[in-house]
């Protein structure tokens, strides 16, 4: 996402400075003033991945739950959303929603918002959004199941969830549970196949439940850069086969899955 504005040598240092302050930049890219963000996800590859199976996002109310800095949310109200709801629980995520939006403005007639608060935070039954989004969420909730039901109330009738997470290959039954980590990450719960996930939205009352892209993810997609210098995805692939997870288990997979609400 690139915002051009001009800014002077001094002040595109004080930008710089600013927003480096704001690191780890894990969600992106942004290019701002000039300013390059190289971030340690290429978000932009997701969208591309997501965006061309979406009902158009014209017009339409939206809901990003789980959206972190706000990358895709800033795509969704180029595509002419009415309006863009992000809630984040992270307040670093607020806050570098907040630095772009200094660089935005009113470009975008305040129609992408940004509130730092949970899905347990969202009304019960609002029934309002015509596409709500939940992307990388799922499989960092203890209860899956609950948090389909959560995001289907967002919905008003006949609209669209977008369920990106992280899955595992297999049949209608398969769900997996790993030990106290993946891929070094302490809070993953529940890996189903997504044949299992569709299952699993279909019994939670979804109809026209369809898997649009499923892909392991790659060592270009997600890794360390000068934003993000921690350990990225490669340093928690097993190093003699990465098809593994340092843990053993397979290695990130993610799949697209969109439903709409009866
Ligand atoms: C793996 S990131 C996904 C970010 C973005 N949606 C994407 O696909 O790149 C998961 C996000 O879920 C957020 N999160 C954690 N608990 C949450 C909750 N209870 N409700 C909503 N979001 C939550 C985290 O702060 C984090 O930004």
């Amino acid at each position: 996402m690139s915002i051009d504005v001009a800014l002077s040598n001094s002040q595109k240092r004080q930008c710089f400075n600013l927003l480096r302050k704001l690191s780890p930049w894990r969600k992106g890219p942004f290019r701002l003033g000039g300013i390059d963000i190289d971030t340690e996800w290429r978000s932009d590859w997701k969208w591309q991945r997501v965006a061309p199976h979406l009902a158009p996002l014209k017009y339409r109310k939206v809901l990003d739950v789980g959206g972190g800095s706000g990358y895709h949310a800033w795509r969704m109200a180029g595509e002419g959303a009415a309006f863009v709801l992000v809630i984040d629980p992270s307040p670093r995520f607020y806050w570098q929603f907040q630095a772009v939006r200094h660089f935005v403005g009113d470009a975008d007639g305040g129609r992408t918002q940004f509130l730092p608060v949970g899905i347990e935070d969202v009304p019960e039954k609002l029934g309002f959004f015509d596409t709500v989004f939940s992307m990388g969420v799922l499989y960092h909730r203890p209860s899956p199941l609950e948090h389909l039901q959560q995001l289907k109330e967002a919905l008003a009738p006949g609209g669209e969830l977008i369920l990106e997470t992280l899955v595992v290959e297999g049949d209608e039954q398969t769900v997996f549970v790993p030990g106290e980590r993946y891929a070094a990450m302490p809070n993953v719960y529940f890996l189903p196949s997504s044949k299992a996930l569709c299952h699993w939205l279909e019994r939670c009352g979804f109809s026209n439940v369809r898997v649009v892209d499923e892909a392991v993810t790659t060592l270009d997609e997600q890794r360390s850069t000068d934003w993000m210098t921690y350990q990225s995805l490669a340093d928690f692939l097993d190093p003699d086969d990465p098809t593994l997870t340092v843990e053993g288990y397979p290695a990130p997979r993610r799949a697209v899955i969109i439903a709409n609400r009866a």
